[in-house]
């Protein structure tokens, strides 16, 4: 039934309305209703309409207060306390870590596999890495190496914990905003999963302050897989999809490249790399 034609016209002013509400801008706003009409379209078709409604029912029992939150996180001015709201209430809803699904054990099987070796490549005695958030993966690949580690993170509480939890001789949390605060000189910087939650100002800064530490090599996320706009300058806190190859970051190819989750891969440039593209910009 679902498949046939007169289903598929029933369903024919889904889109339409996702796209008048996304032409209003409602997007940056509020939650891309538009992006959710469309998939509930292609899950009445997929699945039917009892099981659909199953799923949406469920979906918007999580989604409806998880978005009244969003909004209340963006309507802070400070990014700061965005960022130390979304920890303390959790905001990813991630079971394992509060720095999101991506933190999980298995979503950084690879990275835990894949990083050390790079390391190796690089001669990396000394890392910092930020945003570093609850150093609930990164604490099985610092762990016993012999490297000196520096974590750091915008949310005070979890860098205190951090510290109460995991701090040594070689291992030290710091409280910094990595977009406006001097960063530690290293032999690597590991920024993982932070462009895709900041503005393009911001992480432009962040690009800054990494050429003016004097670290030679950076580590950062990039989509390989879209499920929206690219670059799409959202309010720090927010997210979008990053393609840091893409404007307004013109990076170019990495000198190598990690995959880290099924949509995204961990990418490495020199120093020189983005210097030269933040001077074209
Ligand atoms: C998705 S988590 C990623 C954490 C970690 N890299 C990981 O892979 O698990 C993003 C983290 O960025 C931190 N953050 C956001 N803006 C920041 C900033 N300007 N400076 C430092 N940390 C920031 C947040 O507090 C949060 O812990």
């Amino acid at each position: 039934m679902l498949g046939d034609k007169s289903g598929m016209d029933a369903l024919a002013p889904l889109p339409l309305l996702a796209g008048l509400l996304e032409d209003f801008s409602v997007q940056a706003a509020f939650w891309p209703i538009g992006r959710d009409l469309r998939r509930l379209r292609d899950l009445v078709r997929r699945e039917g309409p009892v099981a659909a409604w199953r799923k949406g029912v469920r979906y918007l029992k999580w989604k409806v207060p998880a978005e009244a939150l969003r909004l209340r996180m963006l309507w802070l001015p400070r990014v700061e306390d965005r960022f130390t709201l979304i920890y303390r209430t959790n905001l990813w809803a991630a079971a394992e870590s509060v720095s999101g699904p991506a933190a999980s054990l298995e979503n950084t099987a690879a990275l835990r596999r894949d990083l050390p070796a790079l390391f190796d490549r690089l001669g990396v005695r000394s890392l910092f890495d930020a945003p570093c958030g609850d150093f609930y993966w990164m604490q099985h690949v610092v762990r016993g190496r012999d490297l000196d580690y520096v974590g750091g993170d915008i949310v005070r509480p979890m860098i205190e914990q951090n510290n109460a939890r995991h701090g040594g001789p070689r291992c030290r949390f710091v409280h910094l905003d990595v977009s406006r605060d001097a960063v530690p000189r290293t032999d690597l910087w590991l920024c993982r999963g932070l462009f895709s939650l900041l503005s393009n100002a911001d992480s432009r800064a962040v690009l800054e302050q990494f050429v003016r530490s004097g670290t030679p090599y950076i580590l950062l996320s990039s989509h390989r897989v879209f499920d929206g706009p690219a670059n799409e300058n959202v309010a720090s806190g927010d997210f979008r999809y990053v393609d840091m190859r893409a404007a307004p970051f013109n990076l170019p190819a990495p000198l190598e490249t990690l995959q880290d989750r099924y949509d995204e891969d961990l990418c490495l440039w020199s120093r020189e790399q983005v210097e030269a593209a933040l001077r074209a910009a």
